[in-house]
């Protein structure tokens, strides 16, 4: 009875040996692995933001969003390049919003009507930027715009 249980601890300390190198030889391919994804993911985002910013950079470089005319009145457009979704609820009355949803962190990327859709877990927000369908359970963080002479949309 007591061999059998002795019998076991003596093979332990080869077993081990074995476990040590299983786990070090994965490590090193876990962490090789990890240095992939990162470094896919900082190519990849670097890549879209660096297109993306050379097309806007006119508008970039004077805060401008746009045309105020391309928001429609009772609807709202997303500025993805600058994280921002900027609302007419009524006719001249604009408002900003981070495109960040508070649930999780995805960005709202879709106007239906007037609804801000994120795509992560499906919560909407109205034109005031309140929630309307959670999951989220607070509304998009506002951000200051406003109409400047040439009738564009800028931050601020
Ligand atoms: S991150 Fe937007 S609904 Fe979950």
């Amino acid at each position: 009875m007591p061999p059998t249980h002795d019998a076991p601890t003596a093979e332990t300390p080869a077993g081990p040996t074995f476990s040590r190198r299983a786990v070090v030889a994965g490590a090193g391919a876990a962490a090789i692995g990890a240095g992939l994804l990162v470094a896919g993911c900082s190519a990849g985002s670097g890549s879209g933001s660096g297109s993306d910013g050379s097309g806007s950079s006119g508008g970039s470089a004077s805060g401008a969003l746009g045309p105020a005319t391309d928001v429609p009145v009772g609807g709202a457009k997303i500025y993805g390049d600058q994280s921002v979704v900027v609302t007419q609820a009524t006719a001249g009355t604009y408002a900003g919003f981070s495109t960040r949803c508070p649930h999780q962190g995805c960005n709202v990327n879709e106007v239906r009507g007037a609804s801000i859709v994120c795509p992560c877990h499906g919560s909407t927000f109205a034109l005031d930027g309140s929630v309307e369908k959670g999951p989220a359970r607070t509304g998009l963080t506002a951000k200051a715009v406003t109409v400047d002479g040439g009738g564009r949309i800028v931050l601020g």
